[in-house]
């Protein structure tokens, strides 16, 4: 799926691949500089953890393994990887994955989200999936109105977060439009 945007050149939403390691640890340490840890944290976020997603994904014995899907939105004008995102749970044998998303600092406020979840959508669908679940703290409100707005409903998850689910509409089973835009950067 391709991205366009007259001021980044183009972002691709795909699966994550070894050439994504620097870009994915590059990545992981802007999210850890602005403290984004405190909202995401799927898995450390570090440069170990960007060799060892990488690596899964470029092993073939090791993805048939490993039943998860890991995704990035990669600018490949600058090379760099601006958003990562993951569908969770197959691995341990549930039925409904679990999705997290990151967009890099810099990068927020375009849209980019919103089209990466769609994009997570039709590979969860694309798996046969017909429920996404995530967790969220109730006070990351760009993420809760984001969650929302894609037709997620909440019920309480302890007293912090909130367990989010989406069916998986039936229009989105539909053929995709093969580019999208960004909005510019705010700034
Ligand atoms: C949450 C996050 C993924 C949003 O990424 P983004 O690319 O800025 O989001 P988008 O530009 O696609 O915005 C999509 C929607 O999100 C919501 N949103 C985004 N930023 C927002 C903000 N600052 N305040 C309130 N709502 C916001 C809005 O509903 C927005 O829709 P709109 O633009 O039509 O109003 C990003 O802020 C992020 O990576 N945060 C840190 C990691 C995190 O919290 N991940 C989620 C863990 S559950």
């Amino acid at each position: 799926m391709l991205v366009t945007t007259s001021h980044d050149g183009a972002l691709q939403c795909r699966r994550i691949t070894s050439a994504d390691t620097a870009g994915l640890a590059a990545l992981f340490a802007a999210l850890c500089e602005h403290h984004d840890y405190r909202l995401f944290h799927p898995h450390p976020l570090t440069a170990e953890t960007a060799v060892s997603l990488t690596e899964q994904h470029s092993c073939h014995h090791t993805v048939l393994a490993n039943r998860d899907e890991y995704h990035a939105v990669v600018d490949q004008t600058a090379g760099s990887v601006v958003a990562y995102g993951m569908l969770r749970g197959w691995s341990e044998g549930f039925e409904v994955p679990s999705l997290g998303i990151a967009v890099h600092p810099e990068h927020r406020g375009r849209g980019i989200a919103r089209q990466f979840m769609q994009h997570l959508h039709r590979v969860a669908i694309g798996r046969g999936a017909e429920q996404v679940r995530l967790k969220v703290y109730r006070h990351n409100q760009a993420a809760v109105g984001l969650y929302e707005s894609l037709g997620y409903t909440f019920t309480p998850h302890g007293e912090a977060e909130w367990l989010g689910i989406a069916h998986l509409a039936t229009r989105a089973r539909l053929p995709v439009e093969n580019s999208w835009s960004t909005r510019p950067h705010a700034a």
